[in-house]
Formats: C-alpha cells, structure tokens, sequence
C-alpha cells in the first residue's frame, strides 16, 4: 500500500505506471506526463471515458482531441492513409511533439475528432508517456491538463492544483521540457498546413517538407467542419490582464495608472526595467528552448500575484518564439 493520498501526483515506479495503464483500460481518467505539456489521458476507443475528458475539461463537444499512441503500427490502425510526407516526417520528429491531422479510420470513435473525417496523432516523447502507452495498449486522447481556456499545466502540480479530484490518478514525471505544445499539421494531398504552431517550428517542417502553409485565422473560420476548431482567440488565459509589449524597458507606469501593480513577464534580462511590482526572467540564456520551457509556469507565478497586470514580452518570430507568441496573444486576447 502506497502512502500517498488520494489524488495527489505519484511518482512514475513501475508500478505506478502499471496503474495508470490498467485505470485507462478500464475507462478512467489519468494526468499524464508528456514532453510538452501534461495530458488528461483516456482510452480514446472508450466513448463514455472521452466523453468525461470533455466534462472535466469543460470543453466544447466541437473540439477534438489528439490521439497519443507508442508506436507506428498503432498509428496504422487509426489512419486510412500515410502519405509519404508523414513517414518523412514521423522518421525525423517521432517519437516528438509533432501532430499529425490524418484521414481517420472506422476504429476512431467520432466524439474524439469533433465528426471530423480527420485524426490528430502523434507519438510522444516523454518515457512515462511511453511507458503508459505501451503498457495501457490502447490509444489514448489527451487533451492539456488544464480546465477549457486556461494555462496549460506543466508539473504534475499544476495538473493537481486544477484538477486534482477530477482524475483518477495523476503521475509525477517532473517538468515537461518543451514546454509548449505539439505543432499541429494537417497533411493534405496537395499541401501541408500548420495549424498550431508548437514543440517542432516552422523551419524544421519546411527542411523536411518545402513549403509549408500557415492557417490563418479566416481559414480556422472558414472551413467546415473547422479546420481546427481549439484554435479559438482566447486560451491559455491568466485571471490578471495582460498586454503584450516589444519594449519593456520602459517605466511600468506607461502601462497602467500611477499605483497599479505591474508585473513583468520578460524572454531574456531587461537592461532596466522600472518600476514593476514583480519580473520573471524566462531565458536569462536568451535560448527561446530556456524560455519555452518555463513559459507557462512563469506565467501562472505572476498570475498568481494578484497583480493590476501582466506585461508580456513579446518573442522573436523565429523557431519556438512563434509558438510562444502564439500563447502569449491567445492569452492577451479577452473575449
Ligand atoms: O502537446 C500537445 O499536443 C498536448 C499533449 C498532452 O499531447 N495536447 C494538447 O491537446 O495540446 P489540446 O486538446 O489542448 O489541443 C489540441 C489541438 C486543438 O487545437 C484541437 O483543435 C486540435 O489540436 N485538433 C485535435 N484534433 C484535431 C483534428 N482532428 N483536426 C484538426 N485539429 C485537431
Ligand atoms: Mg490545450
């Protein structure tokens, strides 16, 4: 008998992971590990089990979950077809945080894509993540860890904090070290189109691919059913205000009145930065890996300050900075 009490993170022993495998199997509900972010994992061939994911979530019904699987040959039960372009880029970037939006076969159920005829896929890279996989032998539709629209959870703590009661069990694999999400790709016959940008950047998909197309917002909107319907303005939301800003070496004072409390989420050291109540460093490396990494939880320590607002640096548009941005103007956004 293990000590821990009910619902808080358990370390990922070989029994513990044996736990998680069985309670997917049976249709609970697990926080999962992964190397981008952590995951409210369910058997994804358990309509009832991913239909909880939405209920705890409190995510719309319109959109889907990606499917996490060990392996190639689990990927080839769930997809009709795998285009040359996905071997390509499955053999360089998988196991990895990169997703893969697929034709779906008949085996996956239609609550899990939203109706889509598409899946999203990917193999992860986290060992805990595989090692459920593996070991649960089914595949599994993780969302972000995080209630509908807030900071996505990178400790088992974060996952604990918000939605601690609500899972089964929740493994401990320590800090997730990408820190954003998967990239989300949709690989069409005549074209590649990213749909989120994340852990796998735009310039190491057009190495492997050529051009690649970015969704813009009016093709989100366009396309029915939607092209990729999580991909709303407003996500990954702190409760504080929050403002993006090239330059931040300015007085907080030009952001907010006389008084109000300013804090300062910064990518490297500012060179002088007055008067906020409160500054994170994400990078003080100036290495946008650093700053991704420790993104999200820096965020949610300055949200957790009770401040007036939050000042956000903005990255540079290059590699894992588009994503990052990507992150900071979906929270940024309000309404
Ligand atoms: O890194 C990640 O991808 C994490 C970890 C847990 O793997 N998961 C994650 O899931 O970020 P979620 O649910 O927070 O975001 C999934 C995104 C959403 O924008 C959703 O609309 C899109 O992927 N998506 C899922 N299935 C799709 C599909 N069939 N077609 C198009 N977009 C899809
Ligand atoms: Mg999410």
């Amino acid at each position: 008998m293990s000590a821990t009490p009910p619902h808080q993170p358990v370390p990922p022993t070989p029994e513990n992971i044996g736990r998680a495998a069985e309670i997917l199997r049976q249709g609970g509900l697990v926080g999962l590990p992964t190397e981008t972010v952590y995951g409210l994992a369910a058997n994804a061939l358990d309509e009832q089990a991913v239909a909880r994911v939405f209920e705890v979530k409190g995510r719309p019904k319109f959109d889907p979950l990606i499917v996490h699987v060990a392996d190639q040959t689990a990927v080839d039960a769930l997809v009709t077809n795998f285009p040359e372009a996905a071997e390509r880029l499955a053999s360089r970037f998988w196991p990895g945080p990169l997703t893969l939006v697929l034709p779906k076969s008949a085996a996956v159920p239609d609550l899990v894509t939203a109706g889509s005829p598409s899946i999203a896929i990917r193999i992860p890279r986290h060992p805990v993540a595989l090692a459920v996989l593996q070991e649960a032998g089914v595949p599994v539709a993780a969302p972000s860890a995080n209630p509908f629209g807030r900071i996505s959870p990178t400790t088992a703590e974060h996952v604990h904090e918000q939605l601690g009661g609500k899972l089964d069990l929740i493994l401990d694999g320590g800090p997730c070290v990408v820190g954003v999400e998967s990239t989300v790709l949709l690989l069409q016959e005549s074209e590649a189109v990213l749909l989120r940008p994340g852990g796998i950047s735009l310039e190491q998909l057009e190495r492997e691919l050529g051009t690649v197309r970015v969704a813009t917002a009016a093709d989100h909107q366009a396309a029915t059913p939607l092209l990729s319907p999580g991909r709303l303005p407003q996500h990954y939301a702190p409760r504080t205000p929050l403002v993006l800003a090239e330059m931040v070496e300015s007085p907080a004072s030009r952001f907010a009145a006389e008084g109000a409390r300013v804090g300062l989420l910064a990518f490297t050291t500012p060179l002088l930065a007055t008067g906020y109540a409160e500054v994170e460093v994400l990078a003080p490396t100036g290495e946008l890996r650093d700053a991704a990494a420790g993104f999200f939880a820096g965020l949610r320590r300055l949200d957790a300050l009770g401040l007036d607002l939050i000042v956000a640096q903005v990255f540079p548009e290059i590699g894992l900075g588009r994503a990052l941005n990507d992150r900071l103007r979906r929270a940024a956004s309000r309404g």
